[in-house]
């Protein structure tokens, strides 16, 4: 059930379980969103410098344009001390399960102390809503940052599994036998780009956004044989301005980084519609679109 290349892989993408596309996206209010630690790369320098105003008035933009794209936004709110928490991605990973159409979410183990506090406002919040909700085996070794290294391919009962920076590799073997999925692995090279959700970003069944320099050649190889359009950010666009960690919800509209003015060109000669966002009060903390959002069914 875990893949490193594709040599063993024996379903092509179109015979696996289809799964309909999430409709309603999970948001955390930025009431206190702040850098007080660096924790990635992107972090340091910019301990104390967010501009709280700003980053709201960017984050209502962000919500906005769901609603506007029919996403119906579900508000978990921020709490003080923990001012990673609007990073909705990185706390849970959600699941709908193929045959039985159960909902449910896997419970994040945070890498970092800081963000540790974060998940037990998810827990409740997806308890007290109904959901199924799963934690992974206790062992001291394994972590698990959600939608930040674990992405669904669009439309497919499939998992991409990223690894090496923040979630250990043993925790896809926990979620591959809990929901009995699949899961592509892919190993992170370049602590730029420290969650899988930095440097890939599946925009359809066939599309996909990466940024090269952060994978290997078993990673490329995989990523190649899955997708047949691979749309290639520029280097510098995804490293400092985040280009793929954008978000494609309904096979045509791209919400990304009004910054990233070479990707958004290839995106539009590929036939979708960018939908141009300012998230530079995020970009400060090492995030943007996708990690602003958790999709739900
Ligand atoms: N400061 C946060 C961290 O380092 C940012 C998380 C951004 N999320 C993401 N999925 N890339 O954990």
């Amino acid at each position: 059930m875990l893949y490193r290349t594709p040599a063993n892989i024996d379903l092509p993408p179109d015979q696996r379980p289809s799964l309909p596309r999430p409709d309603r996206v999970l948001l955390t209010t930025p009431t206190y969103y702040d850098v007080e630690y660096a924790i990635n790369p992107h972090m340091s320098g910019n301990v104390g410098t967010v501009n709280r105003a700003a980053a709201l008035q960017q984050w209502k933009a962000l919500r906005a344009t769901y609603q506007a794209l029919d996403v119906s936004p579900v508000i978990v709110d921020g709490q003080p001390g923990l001012p990673d928490m609007v990073f909705s991605a990185n706390q849970t990973l959600p699941f709908l399960q193929p045959d039985t159409n159960e909902r449910g979410v896997i419970l994040s183990r945070m890498h970092s102390a800081e963000r540790a506090d974060e998940v037990p406002h998810y827990a409740d919040a997806f308890e007290d809503a109904g959901y199924r909700v799963e934690a992974l085996p206790f062992d001291e070794n394994l972590t698990f940052e959600g939608m930040g290294d674990a992405v669904w391919h669009p439309g497919r009962f499939l998992l991409w599994g990223g690894y090496g920076f923040r979630t250990q590799p043993a925790a896809y073997g926990a979620i591959a036998n809990l929901l009995e999925v699949p899961i592509l692995l892919l190993e992170l090279q370049d602590d730029d780009y420290y969650h899988l959700d930095t440097c890939f970003c599946p925009l359809t069944p066939e599309h996909v956004l990466i940024a090269p320099a952060a994978f290997n050649d078993p990673g490329r190889a995989l990523i190649d044989a899955q997708f047949d359009t691979i749309i290639e950010a520029p280097d510098d666009e995804a490293r400092h301005q985040f280009a793929c960690n954008a978000h494609c919800p309904d096979d045509t509209h791209v919400l990304i980084q009004e910054s990233c003015e070479h990707t958004i060109d290839r995106l539009q000669r590929n036939g979708f519609r960018p939908v141009t966002l300012d998230t530079s009060e995020f970009l400060k903390a090492g995030g943007s679109v996708f990690c602003l959002k958790q999709m739900i069914w």
